[in-house]
């Protein structure tokens, strides 16, 4: 399957073109079709697809990693411009998410969830296909579904909450999911925050898909959020998988990129707005 993989909304933007923004989107176009992961905040999305001439009409189906504005925000543009088209996402994508910041003792809470309701979305077009386990969404296209928590390193982000029956309780992001595209180079592997640990999403793709060889891994892998200790796990981890390129986006944030990159030297490469991985 020949693959080219665009970011289209991110924190920075490394070219001459487009705006950057809090979030994160990839166009993604394969010879059996385009498709969406992700769709930014919504600022960036519509005005960076016309700039680096990706047509949003063209997209087959839309896959949404987790229900936080930042992925999700984009949505209504995008469905505006496209109209009727699925979007494959975990049923909790709607669940209320909270984001707790603590600062000289003072404490504000933001509200962080998909910022619109189902029923506006599917007003645009939206048709909501819902999956929580490991799924064949096209031929050679998977989404990993619920992602176990198999490593004992990775912890959740302690800043996220989410709210179950008035309750609020720390976020456990059962929607959390990734997309992987078959290549004949290997598996890319496509991250949205990595709420699930990025070395939990690893194991389960490799469990699932049977292939243990990745061309790529690239997206949000929330690294910068954590601790220094889960990030130098995680590099040791990473350093003993077959990874040929790894490019990195969104909440991984300087720190861990620089960190990456002294480990990884040029197979480390950041994904701003307008980069592009072609096999
Ligand atoms: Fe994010
Ligand atoms: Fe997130």
């Amino acid at each position: 399957m020949k693959t080219r993989i665009t970011i289209l909304s991110e924190n920075l933007v490394g070219k001459l073109v487009g705006s950057g923004e809090h979030g994160f989107s990839a166009f993604i176009e394969t010879d059996r079709g385009n498709y969406l992961f992700d769709t930014g905040s919504g600022h960036s999305i519509v005005p960076n697809s016309l700039i680096l001439n990706k047509d949003l009409r063209s997209i087959q189906k839309i896959f949404l990693s987790h229900g936080h504005f930042d992925h999700t925000g984009g949505l209504p543009e995008v469905l505006k411009v496209k109209g009727k088209v699925d979007v494959q996402v975990h049923p909790n994508v709607f669940s209320d998410r909270i984001a707790v910041h603590k600062e000289d003792e003072r404490e504000t809470k933001r509200f962080v969830g998909i910022p619109y309701k189902k029923g506006y979305l599917e007003s645009l077009g939206a048709n909501f296909v819902l999956n929580t386990v490991f799924t064949e969404v096209e031929k050679g296209i998977f989404l990993t579904g619920e992602v176990p928590r198999k490593t004992g390193f990775e912890k959740p982000d302690p800043r996220l909450f989410t709210e179950i029956q008035g309750k609020t309780v720390q976020d456990t992001f059962p929607d959390d999911q990734s997309l992987i595209l078959d290549s004949e180079k290997g598996l890319i592997l496509i991250l949205g925050c990595a709420h699930s640990g990025m070395i939990n999403i690893i194991h389960h793709v490799m469990d699932k898909a049977g292939k243990e060889t990745f061309h790529a891994i690239l997206g949000g892998t929330h690294l910068d959020f954590l601790t220094p200790e889960q990030l130098e796990e995680s590099i040791i981890f990473l350093k003993k998988t077959k990874i040929e390129k790894i490019g990195v986006s969104h909440c991984t944030g300087m720190r861990a990129a620089c960190r990456l990159h002294q480990e990884f030297g040029d197979r480390l490469s950041y994904g701003c707005v307008g980069s592009v991985l072609e096999i």
